[in-house]
């Protein structure tokens, strides 16, 4: 079975790891506790050692455990760190590398995945810096399992009470499929992946804005079937509402040319896939206050042409991609227009489908592509885009593979 080693922080929910623990085991995978000081006020070593069959650990600086089992081994002899609940202050420790007790010295020791699933009253978890410690560790590459809203211990409402024990357990047992592939090597581990994906929007004024319908969901697919192939993934992502795919880097931008800065800032990489729908034109004259009808009437918008930056990564001359794929979002002549737009672009394969409002593609959950790169074209069936963006992934390992 897998080997789960589960550190618990303190808090109301902490009595909520026993049933975890519990559930993971029923799966067949081994559970090794650390209690962390706070964890320990709600709930006992005793019990978590009687639940799980192991020793629960505490204390960093106890002989026994180091003589036993040093720290270094704890973090890891485990295939997964599953630390539930997760407290702010863990959270914190972890984004800045402090490592003053057990569970945060595991946590900075270990080589191996770690997944948080995080609990704590709703302003500490609006607060920015905890935001930011997210936003930092999600960077470093740890998986999260969001908190849910509702009443909270404290008596507040909102955002912080911890995720399901069923809706965490779903997360490990996802990510063991999903990453360990009868323990086999994935085909993209070592390889640097940036996607693009979503609209963009172009400020007219503070409040308004151009748009268009793209939804994300075929690029987020994309980003998650990459890293679930073992790639580090970047997703530049236009405002959309899509959760980010498990072990995804997102970074958040809003018009084509914060995309453009986002992308050249990412690079280099083995390959970059431009998903997004980028608008074509952003305004020139974009007011730096609301603009007033009672004051300028019609505006008049002085449209003027966004980068283009799928052509311009495609065209780099140092520093290229090994692979650069772009979207095509035709509404008639697909093939041909997308095998012309391969070559002005400077792309080596182009994915392109049908957008004409009949298909309910755009913002739909499925997609028709055609696949097209300088050897010629596929039509693939018409399919759930999870298993477009899965096809397109292991095409991708393929090709990166095969110039290695
Ligand atoms: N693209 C980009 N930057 C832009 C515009 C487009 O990176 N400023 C990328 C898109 O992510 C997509 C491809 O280029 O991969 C789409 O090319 P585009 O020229 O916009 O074609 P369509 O959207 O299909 O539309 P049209 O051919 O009508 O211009």
């Amino acid at each position: 079975g897998k080997r789960i080693l589960l550190i618990i922080g303190g808090g109301v929910a902490a009595y909520k790891a026993l049933d975890l623990s519990r559930r993971l085991m029923e799966l067949g995978a081994n559970v090794r506790g650390v209690l962390t000081a706070g964890g320990a006020e709600f709930i006992t070593p005793l019990s978590v050692a009687s639940l799980t069959g192991e020793e629960c650990y505490t204390d960093l600086f106890s002989l026994k455990d180091e003589a036993e089992m040093g720290h270094i081994r704890l973090s890891r002899e485990a295939d997964l760190v599953l630390i539930a609940p997760a407290t702010a202050d863990l959270m914190a420790k972890m984004a800045n590398g402090l490592a003053g007790d057990l569970a945060s010295t595991v946590l900075l020791a270990t080589d191996k995945p770690v997944m948080v699933a995080p609990a704590m009253n709703a302003e500490m978890w609006r607060h920015p810096a905890t935001q930011r410690n997210i936003e930092t560790l999600k960077g470093d590459g740890i998986h999260f399992v969001d908190p849910g809203e509702g009443m909270l211990a404290c008596g507040e409402v909102g955002p912080g009470r911890l995720a399901e024990v069923m809706d965490i357990v779903g997360a490990v047992e996802s990510f063991f499929d999903r990453n360990f592939n009868g323990g086999s090597p994935k085909p993209l581990s070592g390889k640097h992946v940036i996607v693009t994906a979503g609209p963009t929007h172009e400020p007219i004024d503070p409040v308004r804005y151009i748009a268009n319908r793209s939804s994300g969901k075929q690029g987020f697919e994309i980003a998650g079937a990459l890293a679930s192939l073992g790639a580090k993934v970047d997703l530049v992502a236009g405002p959309c509402d899509q959760p980010t795919p498990m072990g995804v880097n997102r970074i958040d931008v809003e018009s084509a040319r914060d995309m453009h800065t986002a992308v050249n800032d990412a690079l280099p990489a083995d390959a970059a896939i431009f998903v997004a729908a980028v608008a074509d034109w952003h305004v020139a004259n974009a007011g730096d206050q609301k603009m007033k009808k009672t004051v300028s009437g019609v505006p008049d918008l002085n449209l003027r042409e966004n980068p283009d930056i799928l052509k311009s990564v495609a065209q780099m001359n140092g520093g290229r991609p090994g692979l650069v794929v772009g979207f095509a979002a035709e509404t008639e002549n697909i093939v041909e227009y997308a095998q012309a737009k391969r070559e002005r672009k400077g792309c080596d394969w182009i994915v392109a489908n049908d957008v004409s409002d009949t298909t309910g593609i755009m913002g739909g959950s499925e997609n028709e592509v055609h696949f097209i790169t300088g050897d010629g074209v596929e039509g693939w069936p018409r399919a759930d885009k999870s298993e477009v963006a899965q096809m397109l992934a292991y095409r991708i390992a393929d090709a990166l593979n095969a110039n290695k």
